[in-house]
């Protein structure tokens, strides 16, 4: 399977996939990482000819940007597309254009905390526990189908960096499984409903 990674940031997602890719466990190809940071250290883990990036601030509106990211990941022909740590919202005609094959990492227990500042919202509500999800990708911000979380206790004295670090830890291995379930045709999504081995959940 060909997969393309958007990502804003420090890539240690898209790190684990390439790593999961290096040991053999997960059989795909990451063949493009496109970002609207121009610097993202996320870009440097793939060859030049795989990345694009190109500021917002270059384009007159969200739409056109969207247009340009959109068609720079068509060319890439990706059968999946995994958004893992991409900042920016995606606009309604690019989550339909790339539908049923998007999917995102989101660090809290999906329906928890959609957007930002997850883990100080989990911290301030007095949670004991928090987590991420993978979810598909609908134009509503972090409201697709869910198609895994991964849990970890919030502990007394937790800051919120205390606590991304302990959710990253398992944001790793919940997006690897995800996407060995993905490749293989496992689970897949149909009408905002997810089918596994081809039975409704
Ligand atoms: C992760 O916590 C992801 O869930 C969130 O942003 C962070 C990205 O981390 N949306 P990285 O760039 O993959 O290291």
């Amino acid at each position: 399977s060909r997969i393309a990674v958007l990502a804003s940031g420090r890539g240690s997602n898209l790190q684990a996939i390439v790593d999961a890719i290096a040991a053999g466990s997960l059989h795909a190809e990451v063949v493009a990482v496109l970002s609207d940071k121009p610097d993202a250290s996320a870009l440097a883990k793939v060859p030049p000819e795989r990345r694009w990036a190109q500021s917002p601030k270059a384009y007159v509106d969200r739409a056109a940007f969207d247009a340009a990211l959109g068609d720079a990941l068509a060319g890439f022909a990706p059968d999946w597309v995994v958004c893992a740590g991409y900042m920016r919202i995606l606009g309604e005609a690019f989550v339909q254009r790339f539908s049923g094959r998007l999917i995102n990492i989101h660090p809290s227990l999906l329906p928890l905390y959609k957007g930002l500042h997850t883990h100080a919202r989990a911290l301030e509500a007095g949670d004991a526990e928090a987590g991420a999800s993978v979810h598909f990708v609908v134009p509503e911000l972090d409201a697709g189908t869910v198609l895994a979380q991964a849990r970890v206790p919030v502990l007394p004295g937790d800051t919120d960096e205390a606590l991304a670090q302990r959710v990253l830890v398992v944001e790793h291995p919940l997006l690897i499984a995800s996407l060995q379930w993905l490749v293989a045709g496992r689970v897949a999504e149909r009408e905002g409903r997810l089918e596994v081995d081809g039975n409704p959940l």
